[in-house]
């Protein structure tokens, strides 16, 4: 069964039968059908927004609840903005104001929020895990906004989105992740949908935070950007997370960025068309310098906008799967 979503102007493409999953708890378990179904869904509900920015009512009587446990700034508010978007109520949990103090349980806390009728909850946790312990837990929708080092999916999906509006594909484009690889979550969500969709994945930094190991996952590590910027079509410039990692992975920011800051130096070695992202937030003068950060191929506030549309997508295509399953 197809479930077409109508709206007063627009319609919007039925969901797939393809498309059973009712959670979004990584990239690693979706089939490049999910990924492709996830990003021209994404790309349909952006133009039919006007780039974000209009409403629609497709999911007008449902609520979504921002389950927030790490800070966030991008993740966060663009979830909200999506679920207000499509016409859906929203919950916004505060986990430093909430009962969490008092002893109560992440899933008695998740059972609670969901017992106020929530169709949809995005949670974000320190604990790689904990979207998918939920997911078992609780009967609606569970959209992972990112579990400690683990995944990121919705943010592997905007960045896999902006790459797609600016080059058309991804076959056959050399990606490089460059920085925190071993404790970056978008690093991880990325690689398994870049694969996916048949680009050529470098993960490049130093050896403490980018290991051989790697090379498992098919993707060629590197430790010197210099040695990589001119192949590159896509450099995904990662934020240092030192709130992860218990010892320091190199001497001094100042090292780091020395030989891993992306700055007008290195823009000089790489194609005239290259595209500069960033998850975000970024980190000015450590791992890119402003005038990169704020240049002609930096395309970091697209990924921001079409954070609004991946989520969209995520938030319409999750819970209408859980409609279906009545
Ligand atoms: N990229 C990202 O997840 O940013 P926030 O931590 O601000 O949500």
């Amino acid at each position: 069964m197809k479930v077409a979503a109508t709206d007063s102007a627009v319609n919007i493409s039925p969901v797939p039968d393809t498309w059973q999953r009712r959670h979004l708890l990584g990239l690693e378990a979706l089939s490049k059908e999910d990924i492709l179904t996830l990003l021209h869904t994404a790309v349909e509900l952006k133009a039919a927004t006007g780039g974000c920015k209009d409403k629609l009512s497709i999911l007008s009587g449902k609520t979504v609840a921002n389950m927030f446990f790490e800070n966030s700034t991008r993740t966060r508010n663009s979830f909200s903005l999506a679920a207000r978007r499509l016409g859906a109520d929203t919950v916004e949990f505060s986990a430093s104001s909430s009962s969490l103090s008092k002893g109560e349980t992440l899933i008695d806390t998740a059972k609670t929020i969901e017992a106020m009728n929530v169709d949809a909850m995005v949670v974000r946790h320190s604990t790689p895990g904990s979207p998918h312990l939920l997911s078992q837990n609780v009967g609606c929708s569970i959209l992972n906004a990112g579990d400690g080092p683990h995944e990121h999916p919705t943010q592997g999906m905007l960045d896999i989105m902006t790459i797609y509006e600016q080059r058309g594909s991804l076959e056959g484009l050399t990606v490089a992740m460059v920085g925190d690889i071993t404790y970056s979550r978008t690093a991880r969500s990325n690689i398994w949908g870049l694969k996916k969709l048949g680009a050529h994945v470098i993960v490049c930094g130093p050896s403490t935070l980018v290991s051989k190991a790697w090379e498992e996952f098919g993707v060629e590590v590197s430790h010197s950007l210099d040695d990589i910027i001119p192949r590159c079509d896509v450099l995904n410039l990662l934020r240092i997370q030192f709130e992860r990692q218990y010892t320091r992975p190199f001497p001094s920011v100042r090292e780091y960025a020395f030989l891993y800051g992306m700055n007008k130096r290195r823009m000089e070695q790489a194609k005239d068309d290259i595209l500069i992202m960033a998850p975000g937030p970024i980190n000015r003068g450590v791992e890119i310098t402003p005038d990169v950060a704020d240049g002609p191929h930096s395309v970091i506030l697209h990924q921001v906008t079409n954070g609004i549309a991946v989520r969209m997508a995520a938030l319409y295509l999750t819970t209408t799967a859980n409609q279906r399953e009545g």
